[in-house]
């Protein structure tokens, strides 16, 4: 009897990996709505791709050791918060904070913390949007609120970190002046494009009304009318899309109350 009671720290750690494969699975699945339901109404995909990873033992206790813990379960849950890690790969800046507003509106989940590394890039030239969240999963007899690191960034963003990634590794953290100052510049140059690439898909959308509307009438459009008639459409958009999500919604709550 007093065997079965022994403390098993391994049968615990396997606990906690099943809670943090399941946020993930939980995580990936709300994305993956998100993404289907933007894509119906915009008719584009907002997420480039997403990847997901449980953090290696070897990485977990490098971790710990850095920030002088006991590698403990208890520790590991407490103080390491991307156990569990998403990375979400966007189309363009818009898109990132639309998907984080997005996750943060949802009951279900809480927000630990956020750090927005693009409007406030850090000093090595890194750019992402970050947020801790918690979100419950239901076991055979609990709920257990399980912690999961969500990164989203654009595509360029992605580039510059993984290759900022490799020369930090290479260099133990200590890359030399000249090839900071490079991969500085690089950042800079990537977020020019970024904000590029971001016009010139407003401009696209620009065009696409010009085509679908009169061009007798459209010659004689100026700026500030496309805009309002931009607006306008999209307006329109909204409040059919709305309409349709209220009655939908009615529809499915009843059916689903009625015995
Ligand atoms: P940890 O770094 O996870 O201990 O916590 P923190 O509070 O410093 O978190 P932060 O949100 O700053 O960073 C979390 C993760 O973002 C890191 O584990 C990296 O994956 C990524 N990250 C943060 N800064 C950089 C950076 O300068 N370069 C690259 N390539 N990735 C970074
Ligand atoms: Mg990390």
């Amino acid at each position: 009897m007093e065997e079965l009671l022994y403390y098993n720290e391994e049968e615990e750690w396997n606990q906690a990996l099943l809670l943090y494969k399941a946020v993930l699975k939980e995580i990936c699945t709300k994305l993956e709505i998100l993404n289907e339901e933007f894509k119906l109404a915009h008719q584009y995909n907002p997420i480039e791709h997403i990847t997901s990873r449980i953090k290696s033992m070897h990485s977990i206790a490098r971790k710990m050791r850095l920030k002088q813990k006991e590698l403990t379960v208890e520790n590991v849950v407490r103080y390491i918060n991307d156990v569990a890690g998403v990375r979400i790969i966007c189309s363009f800046t818009s898109d990132i904070y639309r998907i984080a507003s997005s996750i943060a509106k949802q009951d279900d989940i809480t927000i630990i913390k956020v750090k927005d590394y693009i409007a406030n890039p850090k000093p090595n030239g890194y750019m992402s949007y970050h947020m801790i969240v918690s979100i419950p999963i239901y076991l055979s007899n609990d709920v257990i609120h399980t912690k999961v690191e969500i990164q989203i960034r654009t595509i360029a963003m992605d580039f510059w970190a993984s290759l900022e990634h490799k020369i930090y590794y290479k260099f133990e953290g200590k890359a030399p002046g000249n090839i900071r100052d490079e991969l500085k510049e690089c950042a800079d140059i990537i977020a020019f494009l970024d904000q590029k690439m971001l016009s010139i898909n407003e401009n696209i959308k620009n065009y696409n009304h010009e085509f679908d509307s009169d061009p007798e009438i459209s010659s004689d459009i100026s700026i500030v009318d496309m805009e309002e008639k931009e607006s306008e459409i999209e307006q329109t958009k909204l409040s059919r899309r709305n309409i349709v999500t209220e009655s939908l919604k009615s529809l499915f709550d009843s059916v689903s109350n009625s015995k």
